[in-house]
């Protein structure tokens, strides 16, 4: 087991990662539940699945339990509206807590809940996708999808623990697990060096080894949890590097509708749009991109085909870019372990990188 402690915003948050995590777990549980109560926000399918051990791990506290759906279109106004009454209906207090059991879309949601109830309740998550325990549990972005984007409404409030149990990985359907390449390889292009070769040899291989996966989730996780303490709330350039491939994903995610495609899919496609948009920026980088780009031309082949708009995805990206004040700077990579954030760029580029993508895809 591998245990990290992280001060941001004044607070202790935990993340541990290893196998058979029980015990750690209750521990955590008596730190932070203390006194208060235990609210549980579990996915469906990890409660279909877990529900008896998990209720025997949390009994001693009592929880009320809500099962939350699977799939992004949980995250959603109505959806979120409903956590908080039934949170407020049970009398929940500042001094109680929630803990969010499932992949990104539980802990994105539970996150946001948590921290709008009361003006903030404190939280804490057990990761149950490779996705979450990489990326999406971490660093306290939380938050709900809108009409007009992705993640458009939402807080930053850190959870004060992330469990990512290696357990939960043996009955994740293959394609969800798949979905998690596309934050890896993330990861890779980010760090460049060690991580990165042993990002794509994970990708690459067939099976991999317990002790390998979990050297893996820790290097991604020291990774970002270091941007996030320096920026936690992405002032700086530093988290928004953290946004490779996603200008172009999220796009993807909005126009397709929520659910059509994994985050984690729309995020290789998008690193694959990114890389294109880099080479024609930036053709220094031609030749130091090949190997990563390939494995990611590799992870695409396995994504579900899906009719995609260049127009709208344009029109989509242009809005979102514009929205969130970034209409200037677009994550790119210079090479492996450099990215670069450039200015500006024409959308004649943009829609050929788009254009690169979509052919690569239908291959
Ligand atoms: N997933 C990007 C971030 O947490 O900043």
């Amino acid at each position: 087991m591998t245990s990290l402690t992280y001060k941001i915003a004044g607070r202790p948050c935990r993340i541990v990662v290893g196998s058979s995590l029980g015990k750690t777990l209750s521990i955590l549980l008596r730190e932070t539940v203390g006194n208060g109560r235990l609210f549980v926000l579990c996915d469906a399918n990890v409660f279909a699945l877990y529900h008896k051990g998990i209720e025997k791990q949390l009994s001693r506290f009592s929880p009320m339990t809500i099962v939350v759906p699977s799939g992004e279109s949980t995250k959603s106004a109505s959806q979120a509206n409903g956590l908080q009454s039934w949170l407020i209906d049970s009398g929940i207090s500042r001094n109680d807590f929630v803990l969010a059991i499932g992949g990104g879309v539980t802990t994105d949601i539970a996150g946001y809940v948590a921290s709008t109830v009361l003006r903030g309740v404190r939280w804490g998550a057990i990761s149950t996708t490779l996705l979450g325990m990489v990326d999406a549990a971490l660093g306290g972005k939380t938050g709900i999808n809108h009409s007009a984007g992705k993640n458009l409404i939402g807080t930053f409030w850190q959870p004060s623990f992330v469990v990512c149990d290696t357990d939960y990985l043996h009955t994740l359907p293959a394609r969800e697990y798949r979905a998690a390449y596309g934050e890896l390889l993330k990861y890779a292009a980010l760090t460049g060096g060690k991580t990165m070769n042993q990002i794509i040899r994970l990708v690459t291989t067939e099976s991999v080894s317990a002790n390998d996966l979990k050297e893996v989730i820790v290097a991604c996780v020291q990774y970002k949890m270091a941007i996030v303490k320096k920026d936690e709330r992405e002032t700086g350039s530093l988290r928004m590097r953290l946004n490779l491939g996603h200008t172009f994903a999220h796009a993807i995610e909005n126009t397709l509708g929520y659910g059509k495609l994994l985050h984690g899919e729309a995020v290789t496609l998008g690193l694959f749009a990114a890389a294109e948009l880099s080479r024609s920026i930036h053709p220094t980088s031609l030749r130091a991109l090949n190997e990563w780009q390939s494995v990611v031309k590799q992870v695409m082949t396995t994504i579900p085909k899906r009719r995609l708009d260049p127009v709208r995805l344009l029109n989509a990206m242009q809005s979102d870019k514009k929205r969130i004040e970034m209409s200037v700077r677009f994550v790119l990579l210079d090479r492996p372990g450099k990215p670069i954030f450039v200015r500006g760029i024409d959308m004649v580029l943009v829609r050929q990188a788009l254009t690169a993508m979509m052919v690569a895809w239908e291959k």
